[in-house]
């Protein structure tokens, strides 16, 4: 069976659990040999390596904290080192930090800031670093939320702000590397059973769920197969685009 990204290196931030582990597989799945970064779960993410090497392909797991935008370079490098070459960018790992509003007397800014390094600074400078080494007809994709583009309840400002600069960097990179035919595009995950919405499904409050067309948690599937289409050969004419796979959040 043919199949879609064999001959491709694929690059997952946060790939050692949740969301990145999926999207890891769905692509291995596919024929990509793939690396994963991750911070602090090392068991895990060596365990999501054996995984995708039982799917016939080559895979590495590469400690890189993504809040010290100085490890962005160092990951590239080691990627391009260690499997040759680099054709898929997944920029997956962030963080969550909401539920106070910006006026709450014990909101804590310096994890707010951290946040931003994170989400926002981290992801650029992985973006800066690739965009160096992508071949011709290389992807980049990001993880947003829809929170990046609609607000429907308090309490979760800096995270959406972190994900909505990442919405405006993706079009400009588009813009950037559109002449090497890099596409550059964002996937807007809504709700997912992960560990960063641990204990929310089903206790969250009313507006947050009535909010959503189709009102459930996404299946984690549900996302990565998005990020397949995007990483794949049919995506090649889509670029700096946003694609929202949160059951009509605010839709
Ligand atoms: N879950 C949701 O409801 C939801 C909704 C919308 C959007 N999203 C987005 O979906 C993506 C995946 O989220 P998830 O739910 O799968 O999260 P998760 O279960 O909390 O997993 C987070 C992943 O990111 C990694 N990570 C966290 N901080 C890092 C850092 N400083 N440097 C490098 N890696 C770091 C973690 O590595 P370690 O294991 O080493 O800590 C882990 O692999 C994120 O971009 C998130 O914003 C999630």
């Amino acid at each position: 069976m043919s199949r879609k990204l064999t001959g491709k290196v694929a690059l997952v931030t946060g790939g050692s659990r949740g969301l990145g582990a999926v999207i890891a597989g769905t692509l291995a799945d596919q024929g990509a040999d793939i690396a994963i970064s991750y911070v602090s779960s090392e068991d895990k993410a060596l365990a999501v390596v054996d995984k995708l090497m039982a799917k016939g392909v080559r895979a590495i797991a590469i400690k890189a904290d993504q809040g010290d935008p100085t490890s962005s370079d160092p990951l590239i490098q080691e990627v391009m080192e260690r499997l040759g070459q680099l054709d898929i960018l997944v920029n997956n790992a962030a963080v969550a930090w909401q539920g106070k509003k910006i006026d709450a007397p014990d909101i804590d800014n310096v994890a707010m800031d951290k946040q931003w390094t994170i989400n926002t600074i981290g992801v650029i400078s992985t973006i800066r670093a690739a965009a160096r080494v992508l071949p011709e007809g290389g992807r980049i994709i990001s993880v947003g939320s829809g929170l990046g583009t609609r607000i429907a309840f308090p309490g979760t400002t800096d995270y959406a702000a972190s994900k909505a600069a990442i919405v405006a960097y993706s079009k400009g990179a588009a813009r950037d590397l559109g002449a090497r035919n890099i596409t550059v595009n964002i996937v807007q995950a809504g709700m997912m059973d992960t560990d960063m919405a641990a204990g929310s499904k089903g206790h969250l409050p009313p507006i947050v769920m009535g909010s959503h067309a189709i009102q459930r948690f996404a299946a984690v599937e549900e996302v990565a197969s998005a990020i397949l289409y995007l990483a794949g050969p049919d995506a090649g004419f889509i670029t700096g685009s946003v694609i929202d796979v949160n059951g009509g959040f605010t839709a």
